[in-house]
């Protein structure tokens, strides 16, 4: 494998969190014309976690970033950024970054949200090495969190199906011996009307949308896309680096769709057995799914030192980010 990535970064301490609530399928057959056995082939999904009425996005980057703080008894004080992938903030601003600065009393450091969907956690990653990389950072507090729940349409059986609330948490450092290997980002920005969360327009480039402020998708279009791009993604990044699919320890792309993923590695010779998912638990969680699956398979031992993995994450936007990387922790 030839790295590609000029890195000085490397993961040093993982945290993750889930809300207790469990809605499942048996629920939803209660609530929309549905029924367990459609949603399990058609998605790969058994449940997923929801935030309670008291429960907002902070919340969730909080209990993520104890954990992280108690599992690798990671030290926050000298954090000089923190980036936040999500896009169901509690508000606008201030931003869950800043919320996060204050909670731990973190006494100066950058604070910045970010706002890629799906692909969120995979591209702060990517804006944390670059941050690592100039020089001027040198201890990152990466988040992707979501409350999807609360913008999910419960009247709508063609998405509530699929959306969950988590979070995970990773401090990103500085490190000579950089373990982010090869990068990879596209964006298809035509397609965006075709799933999306409104706010102040009614329109998305010239295509009326829906204001309520939920989660819109049109299915058939996002699902064609993944399985289209995706692989196309995989096969680029995977080239670049010299490194070949059953090379890979790991494929860790975004728990959108069992069906998605399973296609993907059809189409790029990655054994299944060989991928980290979330969707079974926890549905659809944007941004914290791909930390998710991770925080599964680290608890499970799957998930070694040195390990080389692919992230990857892909939607709303349309948005792609890839990371290849070594595992450190
Ligand atoms: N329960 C039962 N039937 C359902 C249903 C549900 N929850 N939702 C839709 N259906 C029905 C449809 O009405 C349709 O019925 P019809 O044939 O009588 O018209 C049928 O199932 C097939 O609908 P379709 O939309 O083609 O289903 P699908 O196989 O595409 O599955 C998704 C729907 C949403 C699961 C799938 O399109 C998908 O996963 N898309 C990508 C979603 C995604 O990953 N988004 C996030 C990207 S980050």
């Amino acid at each position: 494998m030839q790295p590609t990535l000029l890195s000085h970064a490397k993961i040093t301490a993982f945290g993750a969190y889930v809300p207790e609530q469990v809605l499942r399928n048996d629920d939803l057959e209660r609530m929309v014309d549905t029924n367990h056995e459609w949603i399990v082939q058609r998605t790969g999904i058994y449940e997923r976690r929801i935030a309670s009425d008291e429960q907002f996005c902070s919340d969730l980057c909080f209990a993520a970033v104890r954990d992280l703080q108690s599992r690798y008894d990671a030290v926050l004080d000298d954090v000089d950024f923190i980036l936040v992938a999500t896009t169901t903030p509690d508000t606008y601003f201030p931003s869950m970054s800043a919320r996060v600065q204050a909670e731990f009393g973190i006494a100066s450091c950058g604070a910045v949200d970010i706002q890629a969907a799906c692909a969120g956690f995979v591209a702060a990653l990517q804006l944390a090495n670059g941050l690592l990389l100039s020089g001027v950072h040198r201890k990152i507090l990466v988040i992707g969190a979501e409350t999807l729940s609360k913008a999910t349409d419960y009247t709508d059986r063609s998405t509530c199906i699929l959306f969950g609330d988590g979070a995970g948490a990773v401090l990103v450092e500085r490190s000579e011996e950089g373990a982010f290997l090869g990068s990879y980002v596209r964006t298809t920005g035509e397609e965006g009307h075709h799933l999306y969360r409104s706010s102040l327009s009614s329109s998305i480039g010239g295509h009326p949308i829906d204001t309520t402020g939920k989660i819109v998708q049109n299915g058939r279009e996002v699902y064609k896309w993944a399985v289209t791009q995706v692989p196309k993604g995989v096969a680029s990044i995977l080239e670049q680096n010299g490194c070949r699919a059953h090379e890979l320890d790991w494929f860790v792309p975004h728990s959108a769709n069992m069906r998605i993923v399973e296609s993907v590695c059809e189409k790029t010779g990655i054994p299944v057995e060989r991928t980290l998912t979330s969707m079974a638990q926890y549905g659809n969680t944007s941004a914290a799914s791909i930390p998710l699956a991770l925080d599964l398979a680290l608890k499970d031992g799957r998930i070694k030192t040195g390990d080389i993995m692919l992230l990857y994450g892909f939607g709303g936007g349309l948005t792609e980010a890839a990371l290849l990387l070594r595992w450190t922790l």
